[in-house]
């Protein structure tokens, strides 16, 4: 894939439509230069790869209110949300804002524990174990005030530097 993307950078004629994708991407990352490209474009690679990984990390965050709102402002107008554990898919960032705010006001003490991440261009993946407490109904089976510890893993899409589809699997359970 990256002697692909360096092929395409280095011919003058089909680089236009990739250094187009890249100058969208956000700041940090450098903009191709003619000459050279085969250097820079793998520097632009890795950080395309970080700013994923950034955008990730700043997505995981507590149930306070203001944390949920930034959250939401790290996908994409047309974002894919999934959570295939309990039948879940939205389309568009209002319908997923809805249900992610809501999802939030049912848990207090949040804590995430990453266990492991890795992005490439356009994916992150990440393995994470996530405890809190549930506080009401419609989120989960499980009694409101059930002190849960839920194994998360998730697959996200990416796309100049946002969240284009989100895929949580969760896998929870009643912590002692
Ligand atoms: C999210 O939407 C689904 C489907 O409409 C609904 O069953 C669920 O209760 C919502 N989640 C929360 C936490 O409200």
């Amino acid at each position: 894939m990256l002697c692909i993307a360096l092929r395409l950078l280095s011919n003058p004629v089909l680089s236009w439509p990739l250094a187009g994708m890249l100058s969208a991407a956000p700041e940090g990352v450098k903009k191709p230069t003619r000459g050279g490209a085969a250097v820079s474009s793998s520097i632009q690679n890795s950080n395309i790869i970080a700013a994923n990984l950034a955008a990730v990390e700043a997505h995981f965050h507590s149930e306070a209110t203001n944390e949920v709102e930034a959250a939401l402002d790290l996908y994409t107008d047309d974002v894919v949300w999934e959570a295939p554990a309990r039948g879940l898919r939205f389309e568009g960032k209002r319908a997923v804002a809805d249900n992610y705010t809501q999802m939030f006001a049912k848990m207090e003490d949040v804590e995430f524990e990453t266990l492991q991440r890795f992005a490439t261009e356009d994916r992150v993946v990440d393995d994470s174990v996530v405890r809190f407490r549930l506080t009401g109904e419609g989120y989960l089976p499980l009694s409101p005030g059930a002190q849960v510890e839920m194994r998360l893993v998730h697959i996200f899409e990416m796309r100049d530097g946002l969240i284009s589809k989100e895929i949580g699997y969760e896998m929870w359970r009643t912590a002692a």
